[in-house]
Order: structure tokens, then C-alpha cells, then sequence
């Protein structure tokens, strides 16, 4: 098929109306003049060199001005802007860096008669972005189209917010943020669009698993075409402004792309605990009886939370006083955070249109509201929860004073530790502003619509906010916006913001996180949760979950059990569900699912420390903590088909969680490497397909594997710890899977956990670990300070109680220390071997700390 038919064929996909389909098989309509080449890019002037050939409601941009920026070099950035109006642009979060220039890892190339533009990543002379001068191209003022043709076969992943496949099926998706409970999205139906609109893509070269990334940052509807060799975006409105990130593995293509949008906010120690809530705790009692059954079955819980129930008639800050006297409520969130847990309520995005409403008082006397299209000065209302309802313009500038003392002055009512977010897509239940129809801008006005016409269960797409701008823009960015300025609240009081938010966009991680919205109880939901993990672990947002258990329809015993063994693997691990559906807290189906949240919320909390100190290290860095094992190891594209059977914590955990009901173990691939089982240390023997049976037990645990090489650290409380929190007061072991030959380094970082800004400000403490086989005799463990900025208060992690050595072939003798040069002192520690199983271990009694500089010497009988 030649490049003009294929094509003819995308185009077909599309559904395209009007214009565009005038012109299919047409060269790019557009000549670029004035072309500059700089030391870091290229600049020139595109003009429109057809006829009229626009659909009668639409105007084609006749001048356009391109850019080409080398910012670094793993990344180039490609501007198309019109040149004779000002069109919206995203308002900016991240673009504030200075142009490094191209050290020569790329080379971007123009044609001229017709416009063509072409990026090829040197190292492998693919084509990473090619804008095809044998290809169509529009500009027109709502409807921007253009298709970056690579030549080889590609497997597309990202594009959110969608239920699908890791790798997403060729099709065509939308990407509108939308208030849709989890339709499967599999490209054929073009309305299965999902919260969020997150238009940054990872693209895998199918012949030689490469990897490298882009973002069209552009916040207007959108569709995307994935065909086999290349992607077609088309756009409402905005403009072109392409980040393209040159990989070339998947790993290094989230980095590059983290960099560029920021890397997330840091989050709380405890968030990474225990969340139980649930839609239909109708009173301060039930509420109070979670809270209860959680002490009473002796098990951990970091925090509770309360869904529109605590709001009289839904009204956002408002608690009803007869289902939720405000005495009772206080009483209990007291009671909470006296044993270590936390409080968090929900905060719905539209604010209760009633005159006698404080907070609906100070917005309407503030002005914040998104305004009518066809009443002046009055508010475009909706309907959600509380019936008619006032929505905040966040370009207002009297926005974020607004929002952020309204939340001070909820704080004042509850001591709220997090706030979650919720429809803020944002959502409304009738389609428009109440009052009249959506006429204004429709898909009878538009030359073209992905999806459903935008207006549906959204606020009139005309509605306008600060200095004229439309809703037609700003829809998709209300959840981002939203959570950035809530973010602010907690910043000024320098805790860390704790926010779950439904809708986002990118640069939201900076800020807050995510749930993945209503799910189904359902055992493909569960194995879908896992891809939208990857997926907003890639764009930058790491601290998610999806509601365990399922959401809507009724769970049952297995499926709740196996989803909570996976869910404690999540980063944001709540269980969370509908009003209408069966209860699912872990005493809803008796013992067994009694015992296994207890051990699945204590496993989590075993690896604490580990987890944590990924979770802070990203929030300086970028990068995932859960994310596929093809990231870790990209030469065996097997794990890139399979993805979701398993998953990586970081770089030396591996997950294998049961998605499948009825059975009691399974056959399960392996990266290439040396695996042993975390809690028994032994050796995974893996056959010549890297696969190996494992077994899957409930109650029990999920299975976790750890590579050689690297140093767990585990907190030794937990299985008594009651929160988080109580880890904090832990001994430590070190975990160390060494092998014949082998070092193995793992590192920790302590703090305290809270205050906004420790890794910026170096307000932590980081220690590494590294192993040494130094000969046949002797071993050495050091433990070095590489960070020193926090002091562990009393009783914080007083000493590492334990070592143990998975893959150890000789017994341990006797074991010394070294601190500051000085001469090696005796410490007489229990040791233990195991020669069967390759187990030692080393009870050092209190003679070590976590944080100390010094080294030790494990002396072997031979
Ligand atoms: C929709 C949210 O997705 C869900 O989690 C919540 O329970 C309901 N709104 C009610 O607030």
C-alpha cells in the first residue's frame, strides 16, 4: 500500500467530515519560506498555498509560523502557531528550561515545497517523527490535523484516559476528560474517553523494542488514530506544540519526559499505608464502626475516608447535623489521629448554587464562577450531586484565594489529613448550562467532533472564563487546575499535599495524584487496573490506585481477596465502593478475607522503606515505582506482550499477582536474571522459557521475588505495627541477595516524613547499603551517609536488628565493625545457615544503627 493510500485508509478511521475529506491523497497544503537554521533549531514561516478548499463553517490559517527547538539532547520540541491570531494555548506549568542544543543524538531535517519535517534518532536511524510532505495536514481554526508516518510497525502505549490494553489496539481514541464509568476502549467506538486527557504517547519499535516518547500538548478534544506505522492527531482547536523524547528504552523515555513536565510532588509517609472508604456510610456511626471493626480485627489502617455522605444536601464543607453532628465527627477524626490514622473527605468540583451556602456566598462575591454564554454576569450552572451547581474559573485571579480559604476554613471544622478530589472532569449531569440548550458551539457548528458532541454531561462548551477564554479550551484542564491550586493549601501550611484526583492533565503529578476513577467488580478490571498504573506512572503521576475490590456491581470473597493481595501492591492501595453494591470491607466475607487483607496491608508495610524511599527519590528524579518488567529489561519483548502478568517495584522487585479465579497457582514468566522468593529466599529455577509454576495461595500472599544483587530493607514491626506510623518506631533488617561473586546495594531515606520540600531542601537522611564479596573468607557490608539532612528522633529506626543473605553458601563465623578507621570491634551476633536452602542470617542484637558510617566485616567458617 503506498504511503497515499495508507493514508486514505487513516483518514477513513477517522470518520472524518467536511474539509479534510475534500483532500485526501493531497501533499501537505503548506510550503514552509524563511527558514532559519539556528545552533539550536530551525525556524520558518508555513503558508497556505491551495485554493479554498475549507468546509464553509470553517477558516483555514493561512500563515503559520514554525519552530523547532533542539531543548536537549534527548528532546526536541516542534511549534506550529498561526501567525495572524492569537489562539489558546495550555497556560504553562513546565516550560520554564533553558535550550541545551543537540549533542548530536538526533537530526531533525525540513522539506520546503511541500512542508516536511523529520526527526531520526541517530543511534539507530529510525525515524522518530516524520510530518510526511505526501501527507495531508490541516490547520483550520477548529480542526488542526496532521500524521507522523514511521515507516516500520509500532506498538503505541499512553494516550489516557482509557480502560484498554497495555499495548492500545490500532483504532481511534478520544481524549476529552469525561465523567464515564470505565467503558472498555478498544478504538472502534471513539467515545470510550475516559477523566483525564493525557496526549503523551511511548511508541515501541516492533522490530528492535527501541522505545522513545511524545506529548502534543494540547488540552482542546482530540482524537488519535494509532495505525500500524504511524499516529494521526487531530485536534479541536489550540495549536501544535510537540515534545518528542528520543528514548531509546522505554525507561529512558519516561525520564525524558518527566523532566520536562516536572518531576511528582512528594507525598506523605503514611499515604503509602492502608485507605478504607466506601460511597454509603450514611452516618457518623457506620463510620465510626469501620473505624472500630479495623481495631477490634486487629487490623492496620492508615486512613479513613468519607465520600459525599458527611455533606448535608451534598453540599461541599458542610456536614449534616443530624447524620453528621459536627461534635461526633470531631470526636472521631480526634480518635484517628491519636492512634496514627487520617481523615480524608471528599470535595466535590461543583459548589451548591444556594444563597444561604457560605462557600457559594464568598465564590459568587468573589466572582469566580464560570460564566453563562447567554445571560450576562450570571454563573453557567449545572447539576451534579446537590442539584443545581456554580463551577470555579481557575483563570480567574481570585481563584486560588478562594479555593485555598475555603479549604482553610474546612480545616478549621475537621482536621482533614488529604483531600480527594472528585468530578472534576468536570462533570455535570445534564448536558450544558441549565436554562438552555448548548447552541453556541455544538457538534452541529463544529466541522468536526471526536466522540460525543463535547457538551454532553459537561458544562456548556461556550461557557466562558477569565478574559473570554471558553470552556470549548479550559474543559479538560478543570481537575489539574483544581488540584494544583488545592496543592497550594498545604504548601503554604509546608505539608505535603495529599491529593486524589479523578481528572488530570499533564504536570498534574507535580501537584497531586489519582485514583482511576469507577471500576467494575469485575476480574478483567483488576487486570485493566494494573495497565492504568503503568500508564499514569508514565505520566507522571506514581501515587495511584484503583478502588480495590471493584467499584460498581457486587464483589464476591476470591475476587475481593485476590484484589487486595494485588492492590496492597499499588501505590495508593483503598478499597473503595459503590453505595448500591455488597459491603467489602475486609470483615464483609468472614475470616478468610479477614486474614488476608491483615497479611496483604502488613506485607505492604514490611517494604515500607523500600516503597518510600522509591516514592522520594522519584519525586526528585522521575520514574515509577510500579511499572512493567519490559522497562527493566527491554531486550525480552515477551514481557512487553504480557505486561500485565506481572509488574516491577522498582528495579529489584518482581510481582506476580493472580488474575484468574478458581486456581491455586500458575505458570509465570521471568525477566532473565536471578530470582529468589522474598519471604523464603529460595532460588526460582526458571526452565529455558524463563518460566517457572508458582503458587498462588488465598489467604496467603502474593508472590514477590526479589533479584540478585540488591538489599531490601524491611521494618521489623510489622506485624504488629497498627499504622504506618508505627513503623516509624521499627528496627530494621537488610535483606541481601547476594550469590556466589555477587554485590548487592539497596539504599534508605529517612525523614520525617510530612513537611513539604525535604528532597529539594536536602532535608533527609539517605544511607546506602553496598554488599562486598570480598574472598573466600571474609565479606563486607558498609553503610554510608549520602545524604545527611535529618537527625532520626528518638526511638526512629533504632537499629538494624538482622541480616539476611538469600543465596549464601558458606556459615557465618563471626561478625566486625569498623566505624571511623579504627580497628575492627567484635560483636558478638547470633549467626545461622542454612546450606540447603542458601540462608544465613546474623542477629547483630543493638550494636548497629541504620544511619552509621560504618563497615562490616563477616567472617565465614571454611
Ligand atoms: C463518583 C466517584 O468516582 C466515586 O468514587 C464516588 O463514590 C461517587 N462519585 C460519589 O461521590
Amino acid at each position: 500500500m503506498g504511503r497515499v493510500t495508507a493514508f486514505a485508509v487513516l483518514i477513513g478511521c477517522l470518520a472524518l467530515t467536511s474539509a479534510t475529506n475534500l483532500n485526501q491523497g493531497r501533499d501537505n497544503p503548506y510550503d514552509l519560506s524563511n527558514i532559519v537554521y539556528m545552533t539550536n533549531g530551525i525556524t520558518a514561516i508555513a503558508t497556505y498555498h491551495l485554493g479554498n478548499l475549507q468546509a464553509a463553517n470553517e477558516t483555514v490559517i493561512t500563515k503559520l509560523f514554525l519552530n523547532i527547538t533542539y531543548d536537549n539532547p534527548q528532546r526536541v520540541r516542534i511549534r506550529i502557531t498561526d501567525m495572524q491570531n492569537t489562539r489558546f494555548e495550555v497556560p504553562y506549568d513546565f516550560t520554564n528550561y533553558t535550550i541545551q542544543g543537540n549533542a548530536g543524538l538526533y537530526n531533525v531535517t525540513i522539506s520546503a515545497n511541500p512542508m516536511g519535517i523529520q526527526v531520526v534518532r541517530q543511534s539507530d536511524n529510525r525515524v522518530i517523527f516524520f510530518l510526511d510532505p505526501s501527507l495531508w495536514f490541516s490547520y483550520d481554526d477548529q480542526d488542526i490535523l496532521f500524521t507522523s508516518n514511521y515507516g516500520y510497525g509500532i506498538n503505541a502505549l499512553g494516550l489516557g484516559e482509557r480502560i484498554t490494553s497495555f499495548i492500545i489496539p490500532q483504532g481511534t481514541y478520544t481524549l476529552w476528560a469525561r465523567d464515564r464509568p470505565s467503558p472498555l476502549d478498544d478504538g472502534q467506538s471513539q467515545d470510550a474517553n475516559m477523566y483525564s486527557s493525557q496526549p503523551f504517547y511511548m511508541i515501541i519499535d516492533q522490530e528492535t523494542g527501541q522505545a522513545f516518547g511524545g506529548l502534543l500538548y494540547n488540552a482542546n478534544a482530540m482524537s488519535v488514530v494509532i495505525g500500524p506505522q504511524s499516529l494521526t492527531f487531530r485536534t479541536t482547536g489550540g495549536i501544535i506544540d510537540m515534545w518528542l523524547f528520543i528514548g531509546p528504552t522505554p525507561e529512558q523515555v519516561v525520564f525524558q519526559y518527566h523532566q520536562l513536565i516536572g518531576p511528582p510532588v512528594e507525598i506523605p509517609y503514611w499515604s503509602l499505608g492502608w485507605h478504607q472508604s466506601r460511597y454509603g456510610y450514611v452516618n457518623v456511626s457506620m463510620l465510626q464502626q469501620v473505624f472500630d471493626n479495623y481495631t477490634n480485627n486487629q487490623l492496620p489502617l492508615d486512613a479513613l475516608w468519607n465520600d459525599i455522605d458527611y455533606m448535608s444536601a451534598y453540599e461541599d464543607f458542610m456536614f449534616d447535623p443530624v447524620t453528621y453532628p459536627l461534635n461526633n465527627m470531631t470526636q472521631l477524626v480526634d480518635a484517628l489521629l491519636a492512634t496514627g490514622k487520617n481523615y480524608i473527605p471528599i470535595v466535590d468540583a461543583g459548589i451548591a448554587q444556594n444563597n444561604s451556602d457560605p462557600f457559594y456566598i464568598n465564590g459568587t462575591s468573589s466572582g469566580v464562577w464560570i460564566q453563562n454564554p447567554y445571560t450576562k454576569n450570571a454563573a453557567c450552572v449545572g447539576q451534579v450531586w446537590p442539584g443545581n451547581a456554580t463551577f470555579i474559573d481557575w483563570l480567574n485571579p481570585n481563584a486560588k484565594n478562594y479555593w485555598v480559604s475555603s479549604l482553610n476554613t474546612f480545616q478549621q471544622t475537621v482536621s482533614f489529613s488529604g483531600i480527594w478530589l472528585d468530578m472534576n472532569e468536570v462533570s455535570n449531569f445534564v448536558s450544558g448550562c441549565v436554562g438552555h440548550e448548548p447552541t453556541l458551539i455544538n457538534s452541529t457548528t463544529m466541522p468536526w467532533t471526536p466522540g460525543q458532541d463535547l457538551n454532553t454531561n459537561a458544562l456548556d462548551v461556550a461557557a466562558t472564563h477569565q478574559n473570554g477564554v471558553t470552556e470549548y479550551n479550559m474543559h479538560s484542564l478543570y481537575g489539574y487546575l483544581e488540584s494544583k491550586t488545592a496543592a497550594q493549601y498545604f504548601i503554604q501550611k509546608q505539608t505535603r499535599p495529599f491529593i486524589i484526583s479523578r481528572s488530570t492533565f499533564p504536570g498534574h503529578g507535580k501537584w497531586a495524584s489519582k485514583w482511576l476513577g469507577d471500576n467494575y467488580s469485575q476480574w478483567s478490571f483488576m487486570e485493566y487496573s494494573i495497565v492504568g498504573i503503568f500508564n499514569f506512572g508514565m505520566f507522571g503521576i506514581p501515587m495511584v490506585g484503583a478502588d480495590i475490590c471493584g467499584f460498581l456491581g457486587n464483589t464476591n470473597l476470591e475476587l475481593c481477596s485476590r484484589w487486595t493481595q494485588l492492590g496492597t501492591m499499588y501505590p495508593f492501595s483503598r478499597n473503595h465502593n459503590d453505595a448500591n453494591s455488597i459491603p467489602q470491607e475486609p470483615w464483609a466475607f468472614g475470616p478468610l478475607l479477614i486474614e488476608t487483607n491483615n497479611v496483604s496491608i502488613r506485607n505492604k508495610y514490611m517494604l515500607q522503606l523500600y516503597i518510600y524511599t522509591h516514592m522520594m527519590k522519584i519525586s526528585s528524579e522521575g520514574g515509577q515505582l510500579f511499572k512493567p518488567a519490559y522497562w527493566e529489561y527491554p531486550s525480552d519483548m515477551n514481557l512487553l506482550y504480557n505486561a500485565t502478568s506481572s509488574f516491577m517495584l522498582g528495579k529489584a522487585l518482581i510481582v506476580h499477582p493472580c488474575l484468574w479465579y478458581g486456581i491455586s497457582g500458575s505458570t509465570s514468566f521471568f525477566p532473565d536474571d536471578m530470582w529468589y522468593n522474598l519471604y523464603s529466599g529460595e532460588y526460582v529455577f526458571l526452565d529455558y522459557e524463563n518460566s517457572a509454576y508458582l503458587d498462588m495461595p488465598w489467604p496467603g500472599l502474593i508472590n514477590i521475588h526479589v533479584a540478585q544483587g540488591f538489599i531490601i530493607p524491611i521494618v521489623d514491626n510489622y506485624m504488629s505495627a497498627m499504622s504506618l506510623r508505627d513503623t516509624r518506631y521499627s528496627n530494621i533488617s537488610l535483606i541481601i541477595v547476594q550469590g556466589p561473586g555477587v554485590e548487592a546495594t539497596g539504599s534508605v531515606i529517612f525523614d520525617d516524613g510530612s513537611t513539604y520540600g525535604n528532597m529539594a531542601n536536602n532535608n533527609y537522611l539517605e544511607v546506602e547499603y553496598q554488599f562486598f564479596s570480598h574472598n573466600s573468607t571474609f565479606d563486607y557490608l558498609t553503610l554510608q551517609q549520602l545524604q545527611s539532612g535529618y537527625k532520626r528522633e528518638t526511638g526512629e529506626w533504632p537499629y538494624i536488628s538482622t541480616l539476611i543473605f538469600y543465596g549464601c553458601t558458606a556459615a557465618p563465623e563471626s561478625v566486625f565493625k569498623l566505624s571511623n578507621g579504627l580497628v575492627p570491634t567484635y560483636i558478638p551476633a547470633n549467626v545461622y545457615w542454612s546450606a540447603e536452602d542458601m540462608i544465613c542470617k546474623i542477629w547483630l542484637k543493638n550494636y548497629l544503627q541504620p544511619d552509621e558510617m560504618a563497615t562490616l566485616l563477616i567472617d565465614y567458617f571454611i
